[in-house]
């Protein structure tokens, strides 16, 4: 099946990523399967490379963040606990002409236009909305479709034995988050990273992989106290001006760590070649942010196929959501398994007890408030959610609550296709005789390169190069990916390996030999972007290269 092209640079990216090998169409002997994507062997690096650099960055490096790995099949019980099952759905909706199926809010949205959303939650068209592939006005009214894909565990294929393939790795956190609690070693702030398979049934997979059925995901769940119990501890919540707000601080809100991670996840962004040109941002609205969520900024990349705004500025599409969940997540689990998830904190119980009466008398009912609206929002009848909520604030004077989540929450897939898109490059050649010739370039930062250095003997047919340089090549295997090649002119082997992105290529000749003494040992070193060479002893290039990768 194949993509509709959606712009010419959009295809010229997808004809070299299917060329060079990083992405091919999943079954693609049978015609394909629309909404799945394959990696090959270019695709392959760059992804390990990426999810290593995010695992590294937001688990290995820091003291207050653990990782996890959990199954894609879990408790469907997770999924109703979570909403998902409930709710997790788009709205569809058909031509009854053509029997073309659109995302109603999508289809609205190609034709300028706006989903109505009524105030019984059910959808309705706008007035004009047409099928866009026969033009007829008959389209049924949008219904929700539920994403999740559905299967049945053990042989019976009954309601009971219902499972869902993940629809984010997110849950799986929650759901063990006093396991890894109480293994860790680590205290509330602290966060649950996982890197790992999605699916989602969406109703019109588009833009390559953008929009996928089955994907990857880096999640993060970082916990933190309530404002609350900030402020008995530290007697007020520290406010923090724009931009990054430094090292975590022990009188940070949710408002500082959420900003925190934004620039965090931004820093990250540009630390493997994104710069924040090429980014953007959206702030979610209230009327976009659901019940239980206190911000969400998603972070966006310019992409070849992102929408222009009235004013030709080009927005960006979603890569990362930043969202602040307060204590929704774990409350729901709590509620749904019976399983307790708040946390004892003994500085706040320390704390509280030193407050005057009208402090923790404030506190105590700001918390109830948030407590109380939290469970009626999740539909627990008033006089129970009023009981509950006296409880839980009654908990909190004594020192436990569950903890708010700031959850920074990345698409591998749409970060490989940004770092695609941003590292495309051509320029036109052209020759004595006049003839052109298009040059590709794909100028990945060295971080994420899938090949970090192209090692070439200058002749094949001479043994002594041929020796030096599979022992140059042996040289750096074990520290990075490494390409040997002996094909072809020495150009031709430049062009392959810029195509393929690799930043540096070593070039062992008649020199290293020691054909001029003093060069003996020594290689020509040339860079990916503007071709630039220069020498270089054996000695020192693996320190060389690891300083520009890592
Ligand atoms: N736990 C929160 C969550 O899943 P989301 O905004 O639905 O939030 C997070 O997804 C990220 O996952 C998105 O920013 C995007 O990068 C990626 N993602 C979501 N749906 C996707 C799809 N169908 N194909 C590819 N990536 C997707």
């Amino acid at each position: 099946m194949a993509e509709p092209k959606e712009n010419l640079q959009m295809e010229k990216i997808v004809s070299l990523c299917k060329r060079r090998g990083f992405i091919f169409q999943s079954s693609e002997i049978y015609g394909g399967i629309n909404g799945f994507w394959d990696y090959g062997p270019l695709g392959a690096e760059l992804k390990r490379n990426v999810k290593e650099l995010w695992w590294n960055s937001m688990t290995r490096q820091r003291d207050d963040v653990a990782g996890l790995e959990a199954t894609i099949i879990m408790s469907p019980a997770i999924w109703k606990a979570s909403g998902h099952v409930d709710t997790f759905s788009d709205p569809m909706c058909d031509c009854k002409k053509c029997k073309k199926r659109f995302r109603a809010d999508q289809l609205c949205e190609d034709q300028g236009l706006t989903l109505i959303k009524n105030a019984d939650g059910k959808f309705a068209l706008p007035e004009g909305t047409k099928c866009t592939s026969c033009d007829s006005k008959e389209l049924t009214e949008p219904r929700p479709f539920n994403l999740m894909f559905k299967t049945y565990v053990g042989p019976v294929e009954s309601e009971d034995n219902v499972a869902y393939l993940r629809p984010e790795t997110a849950q799986a956190i929650f759901a063990q988050f006093k396991n890894v609690l109480e293994t860790s070693r680590q205290k509330v702030p602290f966060g649950i990273g996982q890197i790992g398979k999605a699916f989602r049934n969406e109703v019109t997979p588009r833009n390559y992989t953008f929009r996928s059925r089955e994907f990857e995901q880096m999640e993060l769940e970082f916990f933190i106290k309530p404002d609350e119990a900030i402020e008995a501890i530290h007697g007020s919540v520290a406010t923090v001006a724009a931009g990054h707000p430094g090292e975590p601080q022990p009188n940070w809100g949710w408002q500082a760590w959420h900003q925190y991670w934004v620039e965090e996840r931004v820093r990250f962004y540009e630390g493997i070649g994104l710069s924040r040109e090429t980014l953007g941002f959206h702030i979610q609205t209230k009327e976009e942010l659901a019940h239980y969520a206190r911000a969400c900024t998603d972070i966006l990349f310019k992409f070849p196929f992102s929408k222009k705004d009235e004013q030709g500025n080009v927005k960006g599409d979603e890569l990362e959501g930043i969202a602040a969940r307060s204590d929704f997540d774990l409350s729901q689990h709590q509620r749904f398994s019976g399983k307790p998830q708040h946390v004892f904190d003994d500085e706040l119980r320390q704390a509280w007890a030193k407050l005057p009466k009208e402090k923790q008398d404030d506190l105590w009912r700001r918390y109830y408030e948030n407590r109380k609206n939290y469970l009626t929002k999740s539909g627990v009848e008033a006089e129970a959610a009023a009981k509950q909520a006296t409880d839980d604030a009654n908990a909190l004077a004594k020192g436990n609550y569950v903890p708010h989540v700031i959850e920074p929450s990345a698409g591998v897939d749409r970060l490989i296709l940004a770092l695609i898109a941003n590292a495309y490059s051509e320029t036109t050649k052209t020759d004595d005789k006049g003839k052109s010739e298009t040059i590709y370039t794909m100028k990945f930062h060295p971080r994420v390169a899938p090949i970090k250095v192209g090692v070439l003997p200058l002749l094949k047919n001479k043994p002594d190069l041929v020796a030096k340089a599979l022992a140059v090549r042996d040289l750096l295997r074990p520290w990075m990916n490494v390409y040997y090649d002996d094909g072809g002119s020495i150009g031709k082997r430049y062009a392959r390996q810029d195509e393929a992105g690799t930043p540096f290529c070593v070039t062992i000749d008649f020199d290293t030999l020691g054909e001029k003494p003093e060069l003996l040992d020594t290689v020509t070193l040339r860079y990916r972007d503007d071709g630039k060479q220069e020498r270089l002893k054996i000695s020192e290039l693996r320190d060389w290269l690891l300083v520009k990768i890592r």
